[in-house]
């Protein structure tokens, strides 16, 4: 099940986050894949704000793994680029979906192409290129679970769903 959603701006990817962040369910794992600069820890800055994190997100540079533990759900964010898929296993990201050792929450993870192997069920949100104007995004939910979590997300997101958009609107030409 796949689904292309039109991100106009940057505050759309935020207001997605945010939607995203206020409505999944414990155990939801987001795996973000798109090129440098296309808009992954925006939507996950948002996904923070949804879930009621105080804190400014960052991407997890030097800690590869960011937890926020002060939302409705805990929030695990990784960031993989820097790491090869050896280094990618040592991190044993499965700890954070099995959450057999933490606490269970939402996990997000950039550069999910960098996983050497992915969890049963899960959400796969893939950025088109980066164009000035927006961004496109598929999203496609792998797994029953998932698809269940999908279906009930869709009635919230009818705001970045390209039919729901004017020609020409004038909301899809901001640059930034
Ligand atoms: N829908 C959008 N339209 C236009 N610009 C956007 C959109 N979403 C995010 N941006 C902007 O794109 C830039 C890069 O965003 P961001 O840092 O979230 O990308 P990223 O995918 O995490 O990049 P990296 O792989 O380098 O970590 C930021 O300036 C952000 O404001
Ligand atoms: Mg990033």
């Amino acid at each position: 099940m796949s689904q292309q959603l039109t991100l106009a701006n940057s505050t759309a990817t935020r207001s997605l986050g945010i939607i995203l962040g206020q409505q999944l369910p414990v155990g939801t794992v987001l795996l973000l894949q798109g090129n440098l600069g296309s808009g992954k820890t925006t939507l996950v800055q948002g996904l923070g704000v949804g879930l009621g994190i105080a804190d400014a997100i960052d991407s997890p540079t030097f800690t590869l793994v960011n937890e926020y533990l002060q939302g409705r759900l805990p929030l695990y964010h990784l960031d993989l680029y820097r790491l090869d898929s050896v280094e990618v296993a040592a991190l044993h990201p499965e700890q954070f979906w099995e959450a057999t050792e933490v606490e269970a929450g939402v996990v997000a993870i950039e550069w999910a192409d960098r996983l050497p192997y992915r969890p049963p069920d899960y959400l796969w949100l893939q950025f088109a290129e980066p164009i000035q104007t927006g961004r496109q995004l598929a999203v496609t939910a792998v797994g029953n679970d998932h698809q269940t979590i999908w279906q009930r997300l869709v009635p919230h997101l009818s705001l970045f769903q390209p039919e729901q958009l004017p020609a020409n609107s004038a909301s899809g030409s901001k640059i930034d």
